[in-house]
């Protein structure tokens, strides 16, 4: 069987650390080009990783002869090379956020069922052990119904890229919010089975802008040639609150920066049975639910996997045996207008109804 080809934008963190060893690592693909805008981290990466085909304009690399388009360049470009790369025959795996606003999603999803090409989120955390114990168990109905959820992404000390682009706004589009607030809003929209957003409120803060420190990601041995200076517009802290049509709702909270812990949690409530998983808890994931009158707390043995791997691995099975990708058109849409809608609210000081 020919091997599908993968052509990677943007040659960063993600690209180095998970993109291009797994797409190598997979039988059925080969990494046939990159492309990125520096020529010098470009040049090192092709090199480093043996990748035949270099580019430094997107808009070449969707032309070439390509199966499949990975999508890792600064928030504020998906959207228009995921549309570009569908519409050139392509298939994508676009990294999160997929779109800033649900316009932008619904334009993705719009072309990706006109042109009929396979588009899927790059989110980990769906495949991820405590995600797929947890739900297991809501699709085998064992938390009843689910009514309240907490998600928290939070780091003490952790701004990305200090000075480059995730600081920007006109690049990143936002700060912790879109950047990992977005994993665990993606996360949790798919556990609670996609309910509708009714109103949003939000908050965001930027209180380290003065003090700030860079946390390390992309690591530094990643970031050839790359030229930092010293923008910070966007929030180091954001929380909102999520109502849903359904009559549920949503607490979510992330940050780059806080005097806080640090760690990624998230709280489901359901009315037979509760999910608590926790990145810092041993055992990290906990089932709070009830045996015979008795309150019980169960902790499953999470098996160890390479969530990014998984996440290439279900691309490829996707497009091989014409299966839809786990990230579906309403998730996408939904996620992508819950955040358009707390960053709103945030700015008018107003909560924000969504129409349907
Ligand atoms: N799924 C995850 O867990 C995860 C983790 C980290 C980053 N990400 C996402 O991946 C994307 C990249 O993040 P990163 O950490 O690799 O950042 P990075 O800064 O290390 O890499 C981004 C690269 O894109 C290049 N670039 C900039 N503009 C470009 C353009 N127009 N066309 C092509 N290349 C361009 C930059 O030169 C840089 O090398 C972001 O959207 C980020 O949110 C996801």
């Amino acid at each position: 069987m020919e091997k599908l080809k993968v052509g990677i934008i943007g040659a960063g963190g993600i690209s180095q650390v998970a993109h291009i060893p797994n797409f190598q690592k997979i039988e059925e693909t080969e990494v046939a080009c990159i492309c990125d805008i520096n020529k010098e981290k470009l040049d090192a990466i092709a090199d480093k990783f043996k990748i035949p085909g270099k580019f430094t304009r997107w808009e070449d690399v969707i032309k070439e002869q390509l199966d499949i388009v990975v999508i890792a360049s600064p928030n504020v470009f998906h959207k228009e090379q995921a549309v570009q790369s569908m519409e050139n025959g392509k298939h994508v795996l676009c990294e999160k956020p997929l779109a800033l606003t649900g316009k932008e999603a619904d334009e993705i999803i719009k072309t990706a069922k006109k042109t009929g090409k396979k588009f899927m989120g790059a989110f980990p955390q769906r495949f991820t052990s405590h995600a797929y114990v947890i739900k297991k168990m809501v699709e085998k109905g064992e938390f009843g119904n689910i009514y309240y959820a907490k998600a928290s992404y939070l780091r003490r000390r952790g701004i990305p890229g200090l000075g480059g682009w995730f600081t920007t706004k006109k690049l990143s589009g936002g700060g912790p919010l879109l950047d990992v607030g977005v994993h665990i809003l993606d996360l949790v929209v798919y556990l609670m089975g996609c309910p509708e957003p009714e109103t949003v409120m939000g908050t965001t803060f930027n209180k380290f802008k003065d003090s700030a420190t860079d946390g390390g990601w992309p690591p530094s041995e990643s970031r050839i040639g790359d030229r930092m200076g010293k923008t910070f517009d966007v929030e180091d802290l954001a929380s909102g609150f999520v109502q849903f049509k359904n009559g549920g709702s949503l607490f979510i909270e992330a940050s780059w920066a806080g005097n806080s812990e640090t760690g990624l949690k998230i709280s489901l409530f359901g009315t037979k049975s509760g999910a608590q998983y926790s990145s810092s808890d041993t055992p990290p994931l906990k089932i709070f639910s009830e045996m015979d009158g008795v309150l019980t707390d169960i902790s499953p043995v999470l098996a160890n996997v390479d969530s990014y791997l998984e996440e290439a691995k279900h691309f490829v099975e996707c497009i091989r045996k014409d299966k839809e990708p786990i990230t579906s058109p309403k998730e996408i849409i939904t996620v992508a207008k819950i955040i358009e809608a707390l960053y709103k609210s945030a700015e008018t000081k107003k909560p924000v109804h969504l129409a349907s």
